[in-house]
């Protein structure tokens, strides 16, 4: 091994709940993590802005698996299900409630459960409705403070180091300078892919890198066209997420004529599966003007108290209701991985919204991404540990001369979430997939032309961008099943002669 280079047992390259969670399953296995994240600040990860909570099973599997599969319009694999609901309630009490102090929302002695679309019964813990950074602060302090992890904050990784199919760490870019890290085990926990949307509930930066790192190194992955919309997004100028919790209280939507549409179309009204509400949301605002969430059915302000203050910081007089629209929120697909997070690729893993476990199929049920990356990320974490590093030939990865200004990258990502809106959204078309899929594969063409192997991070995000938004429209293009999230256009009748 060379002297200087820099080794660690575990490397994790993101740190929202499923990163966090994959650094502490391996240290307290015994390994020495290194946890890269491209933030330097909690609103960085998708888990600060979770609003809803963490669904558990609550003494009854059987019914939290049943809701979690047919949310999924029975495509979520069995196995994977079992694993996320078997362990629920004790990773929740070890992880959450003890080790970090969670104090979830309470009524009297017992926690407050509650209640959102699609369960069958209220089996979410929450805190108000800002669960994510109640849970997120306290955890990122906890691994900050443990003697067996290293935190690499603003640190973005570039490119996964390989040799002979097996993944040796990352190329880490921190201040412009880049850097082989190697790792016995690599752990991706990137997040999502909000930034190849124009609306995502996502934070700024989620560019899909992991998902394409690892299927540049030869990763598979899965389930790619199932990309979720949240159907209660505000439509204000800096949009913010009204939480299901929200129409799980009893909230209700109604269109520009201020009729109330839900009920008409699905028999749980508007606490249908989200795929359901998300498509009705847009086709009423197409219809009649605008789409808005009525909430004086119940105490809002008392009830949502940190809701209630973020509509007010946006202008929102929400005792006229809130005006919504769906917005990107989360992609169901990604990285293969198995029920312990392990990629197709020797000692590379992945969990969270960059993995593909089999959990959400084609649709996720509100409330189990945190969970989920919870899970996996402690199962993970334990299995990743116990490899040494090996140091091999880095990938050679030549800088931008001259640097290429951030303004190339943004004009390319206008063009490329253009494409994303209209062709590869809520609604898919046959042949307009096609097309989306001819100007991603120009774009990408482009993309590469000048950021194959560049250190810019704008650029390495553009080009993971373009990698990931090809995958999403390859796979959708390549199912013409309507199932939960994927939902295909049926073609108009041939005219009568
Ligand atoms: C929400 O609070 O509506 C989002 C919860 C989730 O996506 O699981």
């Amino acid at each position: 091994m060379a002297a200087d280079a820099t080794t660690t047992d575990v490397l994790v390259v993101g740190s929202g709940i499923a990163g966090l969670a994959a650094g502490l399953g391996a240290a307290r296995a015994g390994s020495e993590v290194t946890i890269a994240t491209k933030s330097s600040r909690p609103a960085g990860a998708s888990t600060w802005w979770a609003q809803g909570g963490v669904a558990i099973a609550r003494g009854d599997p059987e019914a939290f698996k049943q809701d979690v599969i047919e949310a999924s319009a029975g495509t979520a694999d069995p196995d994977a299900v079992s694993v996320l609901v078997d362990q629920a309630d004790e990773i929740v009490r070890d992880v959450l409630v003890e080790t970090l102090d969670v104090e979830f929302d309470t009524n009297g002695d017992a926690f407050d459960f509650g209640r959102e679309a699609a369960h069958g019964e209220p089996r979410v813990l929450h805190i108000d409705a800002s669960t994510g950074r109640h849970i997120h602060v306290p955890f990122l302090n906890h691994m900050a403070d443990h003697e067996a992890v290293t935190f690499r904050e603003d640190t973005a990784a570039l490119a996964l180091i390989t040799h002979e199919g097996r993944v040796h760490g990352a190329m880490l870019e921190h201040d412009g300078e880049v850097e082989p890290v190697y790792a016995g085990t690599t752990i991706l926990a990137t997040g999502g892919i909000g930034d190849l949307y124009a609306r995502s509930t996502n934070p700024d930066g989620s560019t899909g890198d992991g998902i394409a790192m690892a299927a540049l190194a030869g990763a598979d992955v899965a389930d790619m066209e199932y990309v979720q919309f949240h159907p209660t997004v505000s439509t204000t100028e800096d949009p913010f997420l009204v939480s299901e919790a929200v129409r799980g209280e009893g909230a209700l939507l109604r269109n520009g004529e201020d009729e109330r549409f839900m009920p008409a179309i699905h028999e749980d009204a508007e606490l249908a599966p989200r795929d359901v509400v998300a498509r009705a949301v847009a086709r009423e605002r197409d219809r009649t003007g605008e789409v808005y969430l009525d909430v004086s059915p119940l105490d809002f302000a008392g009830t949502f108290p940190d809701l209630a203050n973020l509509c007010a910081e946006r202008d929102v007089d929400w005792e006229q209701g809130i005006p919504v629209a769906p917005a990107e929120h989360f992609l169901c697909g990604g990285i293969d991985v198995d029920t312990w997070g392990r990629s197709s690729l020797d000692c590379l893993y992945a969990v969270g919204e960059c993995a593909r476990t089999g959990v959400h199929g084609a649709n996720r049920l509100a409330s189990t991404s945190l969970l989920e990356g919870l899970v996996w990320g402690m199962r993970a974490g334990e299995d990743a540990a116990g490899a040494d590093p090996v140091v091999v030939e880095a990938p050679r990865l030549r800088d931008s001369d001259p640097a290429l200004p951030d303004r190339f990258a943004r004009e390319k990502f206008v063009r490329l979430q253009r494409v994303m809106d209209e062709y590869v959204g809520l609604e898919r078309d046959p042949e307009e997939l096609q097309r989306a899929l001819g100007v991603l594969r120009r774009l990408k063409g482009e993309v590469d032309a000048y950021v194959r192997t560049r250190t810019q991070r704008s650029l390495a995000e553009l080009r993971h961008a373009s990698i990931t938004a090809l995958l999403i429209a390859r796979a959708a293009t390549e199912n013409d099943e309507s199932v939960g999230t994927h939902y295909v256009r049926e073609p108009a009748p041939a005219r009568e002669a």
